[in-house]
């Protein structure tokens, strides 16, 4: 396949060339795309060096499939035009989530929503994406009534120049902002714009996606997106009210049985997931699964996967074997 990639010097963009190479899509021609000031500079994949090009350069070259990794403007603007080139497009950004008729897409959870005659299927958010993995099967067994979820998101969730701010905090530099505060030895509840109803953007995407992606528009979701000075991988406390009454030991085993769920939950041994040790890795890992004695059918979970990888370039070259899988049908 031709696959066009449009952010390919971003942080994500990066990744996904990694995640292309590793799980052997294949790629007869590779059109990596970035914005004009980066036109012309090299990328490297499968240890080949490509000039990278402009949007409408990749465009022009009808790729089959083209990944989406420049930020909602950019997909507003190109998205379109490449999906009536008769080309897929995977959108990383928030851009097209909403739209009641493209679908949102974690391919454990609802491949099913991605078919033949799809143009556009968007990459839902990063915390969004590694906490349905675990809740969908909860979900279907018992029923969620409401989530209580607290995140505590790395830098790498925000882009090159948020890494680059802790990098320049930690070694006493000056240098460009991505954030209003410090983040260094600092954490705030803050990602994304604040909107009317005082949630942040990133909240709500966990409100709104959850709902889309589970096809459960009647689940209570309350959020606070926190950002900490972690370099990478996300983690979530989610509190869960279920319809059902349930064993600790039987949503373990069904954990444990959920394709790319990984459980850490070992207390006694100091035990649980951490964004330190789960880089590079396409699972989610959960932990702390224990009852919430607070409410009937109380649940609680610890939940966290590398941001960039499953978060991001993993799922979106997930969907895109999907994608591929579906057009080959009869
Ligand atoms: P560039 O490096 O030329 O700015 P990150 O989120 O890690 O900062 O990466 C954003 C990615 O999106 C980069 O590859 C960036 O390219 C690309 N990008 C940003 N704005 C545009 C644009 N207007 N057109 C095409 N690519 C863009």
């Amino acid at each position: 396949m031709v696959i066009a990639l449009i952010g390919a010097t971003g942080l994500v963009g990066e990744v996904m060339m990694r995640v292309l190479e590793e799980r052997k899509f294949p790629v007869k021609d590779f059109i990596p795309c970035a914005s004009a000031r980066s036109v012309g500079r090299e990328v490297f994949f499968r240890d080949k060096a490509y000039k990278v090009r402009s949007v409408e350069d990749g465009l022009a070259a009808r790729p089959d499939v083209a990944l989406f990794s420049a930020g909602s403007a950019t997909s507003k603007k190109y998205a379109e035009a490449f999906a009536n080139a008769g080309c897929v497009v995977i959108d990383n950004s928030s851009a097209w989530r909403a739209d009641p008729t493209v679908p949102l897409v974690v391919p454990e959870v609802n491949p099913h929503t991605v078919t033949k005659d799809t143009r556009i299927i968007a990459n839902p958010n990063c915390s969004t994406i590694q906490m349905v993995v675990p809740l969908a099967p909860i979900h279907r067994a018992y029923g969620i009534r409401r989530l209580v979820i607290s995140t505590y998101q790395s830098v790498t969730g925000t882009g090159v120049k948020a890494v680059q701010q802790l990098q320049d905090e930690r070694a006493g530099k000056e240098g460009e902002k991505a954030y209003p505060h410090p983040i260094d030895l600092n954490c705030f509840p803050h990602g994304g714009d604040f909107q009317d109803n005082g949630y942040t953007a990133e909240e709500m995407k966990l409100v709104n996606e959850t709902r889309k992606i589970l096809e459960a528009e009647d689940i209570r979701i309350t959020a606070t997106v926190v950002r900490i000075p972690v370099m990478g991988g996300h983690s979530e406390a989610v509190n869960l009210e279920l319809e059902k009454d349930f064993s600790l030991e039987a949503v373990r085993h069904l954990m444990q049985q959920t394709p790319g769920v990984v459980v850490q939950d070992d207390p006694a041994n100091n035990t649980y997931p951490m964004p330190r040790f789960v880089e590079g890795r396409d699972e989610v890992f959960v932990g702390r699964i224990r009852r919430d004695p607070s409410v009937p059918n109380g649940l609680d979970l610890w939940i966290v996967a590398d941001n960039l990888r499953k978060g991001a370039a993993g799922n979106a070259v997930q969907i895109a074997e999907i994608a591929r899988e579906v057009r080959s049908r009869k």
